[in-house]
């Protein structure tokens, strides 16, 4: 491959580096663009931008392929712990056995919130979106602890880290209780990570709760699916916003906004809405699809294409055999399952569909897993900023580390030349 690209304007020819990534995937380097020509670039939803180099998660939107830190996700999902995928984002490899422990143990320190976390949660009606509340929680982890934005000692850093991994499955089944008027649950320093998720979020004060196999199995592997996915909507967020060198917190806080959109994270809840519509509708896939293809009909597919998968999403995959095993374990038959395959099987034969190159995304099954679950469908959007935390905290931490520069694109003005009053 050359090592830089020739653009003629003007009768001029200026030259630009190429940059190689480690998959051959290859970019223009325009850092000196303006200052040589003048120009800038326009890419509006930056489509064909990349905003950083990255060592912690690689897509091949083509082949359908997802790896963190080099693993593929197919191997995270199926050998790994949550934690230990959360450690290998954030510090670049898997844990020891000792490491691991020591992790858990950190995190199982700083698992407890300021009880008066509980004056604020009481503050919003129960008819509050969680993901509005857990944005405002995280945001007021800052104010109650102050130091966690010295990114320049090591320690300090970890600690922070540590906390935001702690904390936030609390703030998470906190607002999950307080939607449902049930009283909160505390961390149980004998459970593990998830098994601590599921007991915060489902433990009933009248009577003993012990989280199943089949329940914490499917969470552990659905945190691992979302864990991280390069510079997508939330992550960019998060990078932007730290690189004011706005605090960790702060920066996380604005990724749990972004995601809650409905075109982001927030598809999975708009899948089974839509799943259960279409339900109630009397199961007619055909008419939904044509409105999906209709343009003058806002409806869209959720939970279908995606901005770089042009080809199955992998997550989506070990989402769907995952929800065949939970259903069939718990013994539930999901009509909106069967309403989603059809879906799947009907846009797969659909040349508006294979045209475009939409498939299932992520968001597509994971609902009804959680659904199955007993997750009610407003919480499914925190569940994914769960998953999702860790890679946020890994990418904020390498935006970081690498001194990167503020965020601030540059614009074309359209708008009205000077004029008077
Ligand atoms: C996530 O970026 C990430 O990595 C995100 C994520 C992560 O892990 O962080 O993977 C998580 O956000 C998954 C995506 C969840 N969103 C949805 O499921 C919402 C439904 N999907 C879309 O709205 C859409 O596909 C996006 C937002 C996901 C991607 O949009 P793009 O890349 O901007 O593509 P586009 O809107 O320009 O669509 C291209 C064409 C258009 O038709 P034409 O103008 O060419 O005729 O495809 C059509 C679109 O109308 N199209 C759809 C469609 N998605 C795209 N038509 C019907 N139903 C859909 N779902």
């Amino acid at each position: 491959m050359e090592d830089q690209i020739d653009l003629i304007y003007q009768g001029k020819s200026y030259k630009f580096p190429l940059v190689k990534g480690a998959e051959d995937e290859a970019a223009i380097d325009i850092k000196t663009l303006r200052a040589q020509t003048g120009l800038i670039t326009l890419d509006p939803g930056f489509k064909n931008t990349g905003s950083c180099e990255s060592e912690i998660t690689f897509l091949d939107g083509e082949e359908g392929v997802l790896r963190y830190r080099g693993y593929s996700i197919e191997d995270l999902a199926n050998n790994s712990s949550f934690i230990e995928v959360a450690y290998l984002l954030i510090f670049g490899e898997l844990p020891s056995a000792d490491q691991l422990d020591k992790f858990e143990d950190e995190i199982r320190d700083y698992a407890l919130v300021d009880e008066d976390f509980k004056i604020i949660l009481k503050s919003f009606p129960k008819s509050a979106h969680p993901m509005g509340i857990l944005s405002s929680l995280t945001s007021a982890l800052i104010a109650f602890n102050p130091s966690s934005v010295d990114i320049n000692s090591e320690k300090d850093f970890h600690e922070a880290i540590v906390m935001l991994l702690a904390k936030f499955p609390v703030l998470a089944s906190w607002t999950h209780r307080k939607m449902k008027g049930l009283p909160l649950n505390y961390p149980n320093y004998d459970l593990s990570y998830t098994e601590n998720l599921a007991h915060m979020m489902f433990k009933m004060p009248n009577k003993d709760f012990k989280p199943s196999p089949t329940l914490v199995s499917a969470l552990n592997k659905l945190l691992i699916l979302h864990a991280d996915h390069e510079q997508n909507c939330s992550t960019s967020t998060v990078r932007m916003v730290g690189s004011s060198h706005a605090g960790l917190f702060p920066s996380i806080a604005s990724g749990i906004s972004a995601l809650w959109g409905p075109l982001h994270g927030g598809a999975n809840q708009a899948v089974i809405e839509m799943l259960e519509d279409i339900r109630k509708d009397g199961g007619d896939t055909k008419k939904f699809m044509a409105k999906a293809k209709d343009k003058n009909d806002p409806f869209r597919l959720m939970g279908f294409g995606h901005r770089v998968y042009k080809n199955f999403d992998p997550r989506a995959k070990i989402i769907k055999t995952a929800a065949d095993e939970v259903l069939a374990e718990l013994g539930i038959d999901d009509p909106i399952l069967d309403i989603a395959k059809k879906l799947e099987q009907e846009a797969l034969d659909d040349p508006y569909f294979v045209d475009r190159k939409l498939y299932p995304n992520v968001d597509f099954y994971s609902g009804i897993i959680y659904r199955a679950l007993g997750i009610p469908t407003e919480m499914f959007t925190v569940m994914f900023a769960i998953g999702r935390l860790p890679g946020w905290i890994a990418q904020w931490k390498e935006m970081r580390f690498n001194k990167e520069p503020i965020g601030r694109p540059r614009q074309i003005y359209t708008g009205y030349t000077h004029r008077s009053i």
